[in-house]
């Protein structure tokens, strides 16, 4: 796992636009890409920026359950907004969150990550350690689910609703096996409430207590955190 503190998360969100810019270069075509605000200054380099995205794909990790992809709280739209609406991708693959089905989506979504194999992965970091929405006791070996969001997550993802009580309480998620088949990934995490998942992911036993902790066992992991979120290693 290599570590970078940047001073804050524009220099990281830039650091990580590099990177993603350095892979493609030497032939990647499919990214996994992350929603929240951790990404959004990467988001907003690759906008900026000149590089040709038309001949990429990406999969997301995960979309509220019950979530149209117009609502304006669904991880589609978030991504339409901050990157696809701007820079237009082949192909871009989200979890479907009015699918009728929960067995037949997480099927489906599945054999997009098969048919798509993910050169590189971007990730944010829950308070608790999550990565996706796979929350603490999330098991390593698995694909992806629906699974329920935790409290924790209920009151830390409530600042962009008008209500706690309108936050999802389930949501589809890449599992974390799905997420450990990515060649490479990248991990972004800003912040003092995020310092104790960054010290657990980074120092702390392998648990799934703490999910983010599995990227310990994975080779070319970069982890990408501010100086505030770097306070507790
Ligand atoms: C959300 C998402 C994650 C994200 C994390 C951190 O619940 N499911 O993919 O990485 O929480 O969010 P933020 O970047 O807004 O702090």
């Amino acid at each position: 796992m290599k570590v970078i503190v940047a001073n804050n998360n524009d220099v990281a969100g830039k650091k990580a636009f590099e990177l993603i810019k350095e892979e493609m270069d030497n032939g990647a075509k499919v990214l996994g890409l992350a929603t929240g605000s951790t990404p959004v200054s990467m988001y907003k380099y690759m906008v900026n920026s000149d590089v040709d995205f038309s001949g990429m794909t990406s999969v997301n990790l995960d979309e509220y359950v019950g979530c149209a992809p117009d609502d304006e709280q669904s991880y589609r739209h978030f991504m339409q907004v901050n990157l696809f609406d701007k820079k237009p991708f082949a192909k871009t693959f989200v979890p479907d969150g009015l699918a009728k089905d929960p067995e037949e989506e997480t099927k489906r979504y599945n054999k997009v990550i098969a048919d798509n194999p993910i050169d590189l992965q971007v990730l944010g970091l829950g308070r608790n350690g999550h990565i996706g929405f796979n929350e603490p006791g999330s098991p390593f070996d698995v694909e992806t689910r629906k699974v329920p969001l935790t409290e924790s997550t209920i009151e830390a993802n409530a600042r962009f609703f008008d209500n706690e009580e309108d936050v999802p309480k389930f949501a589809y998620s890449m599992g974390i096996g799905s997420i450990l088949k990515s060649k490479k990934i990248i991990l972004m995490a800003f912040g003092t409430e995020k310092a104790d998942a960054v010290k657990g992911m980074i120092e702390g036993p392998v648990t799934n207590e703490c999910p983010a902790s599995v990227l310990q066992q994975k080779d070319d992991v970069t982890v990408i955190v501010d100086t505030d979120a770097a306070s507790k290693l």
